[in-house]
């Protein structure tokens, strides 16, 4: 199972497990970018069942589960989750950041903990979250963004070390800048001089490969930008962070 499985990072993740012969189901909001991928995937002879679902909604995760009710979910990628709100904090509505909590935390920690379940009892399974760069400092427009981020990881590690004796995997897979439909959308300026920027399918098929060497993997050759971020003068890498984010996101 695929949260956020119609476009970018989601769709690669869909059809690399299509090409090894894994059944499917996708859940994205657009139907049309769902069915797009869907149809790709099933031209590699495997079954996949969409949902149009917004994750935000209070009745998403019932839909979800009423739809798998007779399959066996042995991966959920938790992939869904860009940023909706980049405005600063005290000038949008709470609501708004309330969507990327929920997006993020409130639905992820219940397909994580219903499909989970059912991983323990079979003692096989893995679990995925997309995590990103921004959970590990404060940035200006992501005070919220970021720390569902940061959230994500620190789940993740938790969740790792209680599943690894029940014999299911669970990675954090950390994105930089990553060419998605939704961050082209957003306007973001790629083509800043020495910004790194990520294919999906390379960071997709990173994920994969790493599953098994949870918690935590830093895609897209950032593992030695987590360093420079962990550094413990936080006002030195928040402000130098702060910089460069002007330059990458639009006004
Ligand atoms: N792209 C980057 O530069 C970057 C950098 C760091 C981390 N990340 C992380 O990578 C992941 C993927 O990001 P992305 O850039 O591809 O954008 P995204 O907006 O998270 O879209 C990814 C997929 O999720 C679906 N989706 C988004 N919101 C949804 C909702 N409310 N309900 C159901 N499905 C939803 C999208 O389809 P629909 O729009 O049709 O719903 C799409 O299939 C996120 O977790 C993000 O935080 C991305």
């Amino acid at each position: 199972m695929i949260a956020g499985g119609s476009e970018g990072v989601g769709a690669a993740f869909a059809l690399q497990l299509a090409e090894s012969g894994i059944n499917l189901v996708l859940l994205a909001r657009k139907p049309d970018a769902l069915e797009s991928t869907a149809r790709q995937c099933r031209s590699h002879g495997v079954d996949v069942l969409t949902l149009a679902v917004d994750l935000v909604d209070r009745t998403a995760v019932e839909k979800v589960v009423a739809v798998t009710n007779n399959l066996e979910v042995g991966l959920l990628i938790y992939n869904a989750g860009a940023n909706t709100c980049s405005a600063d904090f005290l000038d949008a509505e709470l609501t708004e950041f309330q969507s990327v909590i929920d997006l993020n935390i409130t639905t992820m920690m219940a397909l994580v903990q219903h499909y989970g379940r059912a991983m323990r009892s079979r003692r096989r399974g893995g679990i995925m979250l997309v995590g990103s760069l921004a959970g590990y400092l404060g940035s200006a427009r992501h005070t919220v963004y970021g720390g569902v981020k940061a959230y994500g990881r620190i789940f993740a590690e938790g969740l790792w070390l209680e599943l690894r004796e029940h014999n299911v995997d669970v990675l954090e897979l950390v994105l930089g800048v990553t060419r998605t439909p939704a961050m082209q959308r957003l306007g973001l300026n790629f083509d800043m001089p020495g910004l790194r920027v990520a294919d999906p399918v390379d960071v997709a098929r990173e994920g994969l490969v790493h599953l098994g060497n949870g918690p935590v993997y830093v895609a897209g050759g950032n593992a030695e930008d987590i360093i420079r971020r962990n550094n413990p003068d936080r006002a030195k890498v928040v402000e130098g962070t702060h910089r460069l984010m002007r330059r990458l996101l639009p006004d």
